[in-house]
């Protein structure tokens, strides 16, 4: 069994819905440890070595939050900018994050139709994450298949319960290396 790193960020905690089903799925499933970043840093001001060690323990690590503007919010951009050093994560020496998993886990106030080609969004989830599946490939990490909640301002309680079940077996898949992927980690 792996260990597995969820990497929480929401800038107003207090008012979500989505997330804190997902996030009390997760606080309980075996082999997983949280990490709230705005609970943690309010100020912005990241520990580095901190993120760094936490990052070492485990093997896989999944960035949960809300779908903002297609991206995340503003505290994960500061941390990807921040812990992923070169010589530590890429570059000549930085093999620290080397064979791990990254993922992605998000809440989606757009239905999953709209996440096409056709539809208002134009590009596919897929698409839309590439600059992180591209950082996990800089890095020798795999990148599984995301984990996303649509439509989720429209959920009603028993959906969400449903949504947090489903993000239960999809962290439990992970812990144990049988998640699907997107890009699986090189072989050396
Ligand atoms: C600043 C902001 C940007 C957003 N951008 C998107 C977006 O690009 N795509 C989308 O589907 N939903 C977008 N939404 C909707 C949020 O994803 C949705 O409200 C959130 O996932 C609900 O989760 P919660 O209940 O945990 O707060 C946005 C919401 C805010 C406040």
């Amino acid at each position: 069994m792996g260990q597995v790193l969820v990497i929480f960020a929401h800038p107003a905690f207090q008012r979500s819905r989505a997330n804190r089903a997902l996030l009390r799925a997760a606080s309980t499933t075996e082999g997983v440890t949280v990490h709230d970043l705005y609970e943690t840093y309010p100020d912005f001001l990241i520990d580095v070595r901190d993120e760094q060690q936490l990052l070492e323990k485990h093997d896989a690590v999944v960035l949960q939050h809300p779908f903002f503007w297609y991206s995340s919010p503003a505290l994960i951009k500061e941390w990807l900018d921040l812990v992923l050093e070169y010589r530590w994560a890429y570059g000549e020496g930085g093999d620290a994050l080397r064979g791990k998993i990254l993922a992605q886990a998000i809440t989606a106030g757009g239905p999953v139709n709209a996440y096409r080609r056709e539809g208002p969004n134009h590009f596919t989830v897929r698409e839309l994450l590439a600059p992180y599946e591209q950082t996990a490939r800089l890095c020798g990490m795999g990148y599984a298949e995301a984990y996303a909640v649509h439509g989720v301002n429209h959920l009603d309680e028993a959906a969400l319960a449903e949504a947090a079940r489903g993000y239960q077996s999809w962290l439990e898949a992970l812990r144990d290396g049988s998640a699907p992927q997107w890009l699986a980690p090189p072989s050396s």
